[in-house]
């Protein structure tokens, strides 16, 4: 492998799975075997490029605290971490002369930043959907009354639904808030012909792009063409550089007035004892000391994904995509939930949620652990109120449920299984799974698993791992200790 100083933007395809950090990781089985580890929840959060870190270390011995500092580190970090806005916007197209680029921790928090922005009005609503990840819903659900458009069947956003809560809402709606892509289903959503729909009745575009960045190319476009993305979010742990930061693109005027949301050191021009000037955006909202490293591998990543080209990495995770479902058809009982036709393919990401009918799904997940080595999600993905619509559960059953798990005992969670593809994933990766997933559906399990009625987790009697021989410093608790933690994700 060659140096990242050599490689700096040079980056080809083939060898992007050689740089993902542990990518040759030995895990332990139930069977007493050690397999290499396929990592099929890459829609939570990717592994870390090497490149990522090699970039944060060649950047380390620099590194200071910003913007005020006169000495050598301090120019030098502030002016690496100025860059770093710049090529964090750039990704997604945004105007240096228009908008502001302000990093935060993730997806989350920008959302959280951008509604409590807002300069709410009584009889305010922000138009949403049944698709979004809590994180696109309850922060604008604390300023102004959300309301959710349905979803057919196989996922797909009711367009006539929305553009009638438009005409039913004029003059009132502030926001269309929703994803590029769903975490779920992997839809994409036709983002600038909502653009065009909010625009015309005087609304902003916010899209969660949490899931969108890491696959595909983004242009938010100019402000004057009316498909233009007003405001777009999204977190660097999904896209190969997980320090801990999160961008939020849009609009420099929207945050030039107001209050910031957080106030402290680093958003002022200036303080007296009986007044405050607040900075120029994105200062103004980057209130206390920054994540320069985050920012550092956050820039490094986006480096490196536009010089493999996200037009690449569409192709490779499409036709992944393709293969899996193919070959996932064959499993006995198999149950995908959103796009599988040939057709719809090139307007979804690489998440497949899915299930095997008559195995709970977090006894699927665990098995895929255990007995395959295979790093997949299962439960409602922080949507449930997409989950249990693609599930088709009707209200009633959804209200008794929520007393169940109020009342502690989550063994009948409603969820999913989700397979979610990054761009270094192989064909191999996904026989692994699907191998896997024909020894369920055929039922020859090995092991003997119990649910835990208050987590609602599966796991096979007797069985732990030692993770102290993988990582000596830090003590460890059994995993069905662990699993008491487990919120209702
Ligand atoms: C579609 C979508 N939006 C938002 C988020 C929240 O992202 P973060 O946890 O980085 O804030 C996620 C995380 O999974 C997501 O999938």
């Amino acid at each position: 492998m060659k140096s990242s100083r050599t490689q700096h933007c040079n980056w080809k395809f083939d060898e992007l799975r050689s740089n993902i950090m542990g990518i040759d990781t030995e895990v332990p089985l139930l069977d007493g075997r050690r397999v290499p580890y396929v990592f099929l929840d890459n829609g939570a959060s990717t592994p870390s490029f090497r490149h990522v870190f090699d970039v944060m270390e060649e950047f380390m011995p620099f590194y200071s605290g910003v913007h005020r500092g006169t000495g050598f580190k301090s120019i030098l970090a502030t002016q690496v971490f100025d860059e770093a806005h710049n090529i964090a916007g750039s990704f997604v197209g945004a105007d240096p002369d228009r908008d502001t680029v302000i990093f935060v921790k993730n997806t989350t928090e920008a959302v959280n930043k951008l509604a409590k922005r807002c300069d709410w009005r009584d009889g305010d609503v922000v138009i949403s959907t049944m698709m979004e990840h809590h994180s696109d819903d309850l922060p604008w659900r604390m300023h102004a009354r959300v309301i959710h458009i349905g979803v057919n069947d196989k996922g797909y956003l009711d367009m006539t639904q929305l553009r009638s809560a438009f005409e039913t809402n004029r003059g009132h709606v502030r926001f269309l808030a929703l994803t590029g892509a769903s975490n779920i289903t992997g839809i994409i959503n036709p983002i600038h012909e909502l653009a065009e729909i909010a625009h015309a009745h005087d609304a902003h575009i916010f899209v969660d792009a949490a899931q969108l960045a890491p696959h595909r190319a983004i242009d938010i476009r100019p402000h004057d063409d009316p498909g233009h993305i007003d405001f777009i979010a999204y977190s660097a742990h999904k896209m190969y550089a997980p320090f801990g930061i999160g961008v939020l693109v849009g609009s420099r005027d929207y945050f030039t007035t107001g209050d910031p949301d957080m106030v402290g050191g680093g958003v002022v021009e200036i303080v007296e004892l009986g007044q405050v000037a607040w900075s120029a955006p994105p200062a103004r909202e980057e209130a206390g000391s920054p994540n320069v490293p985050g920012a550092v591998g956050l820039a490094a990543a986006i480096h490196m994904l536009q010089s493999v080209g996200m037009e690449t990495i569409a192709q490779h995770e499409q036709e992944l995509v393709r293969y899996a479902i193919t070959r996932m058809k064959d499993v006995p009982g198999m149950r995908i939930y959103g796009p599988v036709e040939e057709q719809e393919l090139e307007n979804k990401v690489g998440v497949i949620s899915f299930e095997i009918v008559g195995v709970p799904h977090a006894k699927v997940a665990a098995i895929l652990s255990v007995e395959g080595g295979i790093g997949v999600r299962n439960g409602c993905f922080c949507a449930h109120p997409y989950v249990k619509r693609l599930l088709q559960f009707d209200e009633t059953e959804a209200k008794e449920i929520t007393q169940e798990i109020l009342a502690g005992d989550r063994s009948n969670l409603p969820g999913m299984v989700r397979a979610s593809f990054g761009c270094y994933n192989t064909h191999d990766d996904v026989d692994r799974l699907i191998d896997a997933l024909m020894r369920i559906g055929h039922g020859e399990i090995i092991g003997e698993y119990e649910l835990h009625p208050r987590t609602g987790t599966w796991w096979p009697k007797n069985f732990d791992y030692d993770f102290k021989e993988y990582f000596p410093h830090f003590s460890f608790r059994p995993t069905s200790a662990i699993t008491e933690f487990t919120e209702a994700s």
